[in-house]
């Protein structure tokens, strides 16, 4: 295949199979034909990147119906509200103009004042939330069409923000010369991404599923970015979501890096994230990571125990489709989402359950997919006679 980005060859080197829509909850009477894509992963050397063959249209994924809820985690909103003021403090003034890519349902931008923020949000689910909430968002997906469909102003934004959004958006040509447009001639651009690097050393292969058309790492944007005449100034790793990194970016050539950059640069190097051979032995591990799983779910099986799951992930989907866990092997997974509620998970059909009856159930094996919340989740749920498991450990 071809690269996305410099439309030169690309290697594909891993195959999930067939697999839905990550967010495609259905409703249990659902009647059209559920569509499938085949998730399959490429790397190309060049520009480090690493990135899905084929995708459904992001209109497919991003609509009236998309039900992730940015506050649906606790601990999400403090990192947001965290990150606002660290970013006012570091890069912003006083009448600084922010606008945030992907701005859900306004957890972020509610830091900012009205007057000096904007949001471009497609799903009008999430969006109806954030206006709810007083925050200027535009059910509208960030690109050049759209700019101009809105008349934005030019240069006028000190920081073009994203976080969870820049890897779902399959033309980063148009994305990056879209920022161009919009970015003051001092901006800064600061987006934080599911990291390679973190997949790589968890297996956490769950990363990889429609939405995240890319997994990047320091080098793919360091090398994208100064195609278009950025530079990567800085890089953070963040905690959030298993694992992620924070990137920040300054037009033209800029000299002087942080000293943390170029260590995490050296790291890349050395765990292979940058190269090929990475990708080979991610891919081999994947491979028994699955077999290893499905060992472990017979092994609970064979003592007629049953199991169910915990936090309808996106991610969750890649893992049930990859290794074929249905609903004859877990009975239900338990949420908070009021849309994910009373439906069924894509693909595998396992019915989706208020969480608040998750205390009175008597499951001993819980599959926990919402693993990079456990924390806060275990936190909630105390029963000390429970086994939680996931693919990871
Ligand atoms: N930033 C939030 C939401 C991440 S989910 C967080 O970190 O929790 C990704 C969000 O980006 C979704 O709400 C989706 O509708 C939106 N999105 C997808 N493609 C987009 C695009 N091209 N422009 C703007 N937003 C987009
Ligand atoms: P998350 O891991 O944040 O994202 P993704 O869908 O992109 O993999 O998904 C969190 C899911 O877990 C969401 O459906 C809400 C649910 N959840 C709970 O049920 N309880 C909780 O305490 C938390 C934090 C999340």
């Amino acid at each position: 295949m071809k690269c996305r980005i410099d439309k030169k060859s690309c290697k594909v080197f891993l195959n999930f199979g067939k697999m839905p829509i990550a967010n495609g909850f259905l409703r249990k009477d659902f009647k059209k034909k559920e569509y499938f894509f085949n998730l399959e992963v490429a790397f190309n050397e060049r520009l480090s990147l690493f990135q899905l063959s084929r995708n459904p249209s992001p209109q497919k994924m991003f609509n009236k119906h998309y039900p992730f809820y940015t506050s649906s985690s606790k601990n999400m909103i403090k990192h947001f509200k965290n990150t606002a003021k660290w970013i006012k403090k570091k890069y912003l003034k006083k009448k600084s103009n922010v606008l945030e890519i992907g701005s859900n349902d306004g957890t972020f931008l509610k830091n900012f004042k009205k007057e000096f923020s904007l949001g471009f949000e497609p799903s009008k689910s999430v969006h109806l939330i954030a206006k709810k909430r007083k925050v200027n968002s535009f059910n509208f997906f960030f690109n050049k069409k759209n700019l101009k469909l809105l008349n934005i102003k030019h240069k006028f934004y000190d920081l073009v923000y994203g976080a969870n959004v820049f890897c779902h958006i399959p033309n980063q040509v148009d994305l990056i010369k879209t920022i161009d447009k919009v970015l003051s001639k001092n901006g800064t651009i600061i987006f934080e991404e599911p990291y390679l690097g973190s997949m790589y050393k968890k297996i956490s292969y769950d990363q990889i599923y429609d939405e995240h058309i890319y997994m990047f790492s320091i080098a793919s944007i360091e090398k994208i970015y100064k195609l278009f005449g950025f530079t990567l100034i800085d890089a953070a790793p963040l905690k959030t979501h298993g694992g992620s990194m924070r990137y920040i970016l300054k037009r033209g050539n800029v000299l002087k890096k942080s000293k943390r950059l170029k260590n995490l640069i050296n790291i890349e190097k050395k765990y292979k994230v940058n190269s090929f051979k990475g990708c080979l032995m991610f891919k081999r591990k994947v491979e028994l990571s699955k077999n290893k799983l499905l060992k472990k779910i017979k092994h609970i099986i064979s003592k007629k125990e049953r199991i169910c799951g915990y936090g309808a992930t996106s991610k969750s989907t890649t893992i049930l489709n990859y290794c074929n866990i249905d609903n004859k092997i877990i009975d239900c997974i338990f949420d908070t989402t009021k849309d994910k509620i009373g439906k069924l998970s894509p693909g595998m059909h396992i019915p989706i359950e208020d969480y608040k009856k998750f205390k009175n159930s008597t499951y001993k094996y819980v599959f926990l997919f919402a693993w990079n919340h456990r924390k806060e989740i275990l936190k909630k749920e105390k029963n000390k006679n429970i086994k939680w498991f996931t693919h990871l450990n």
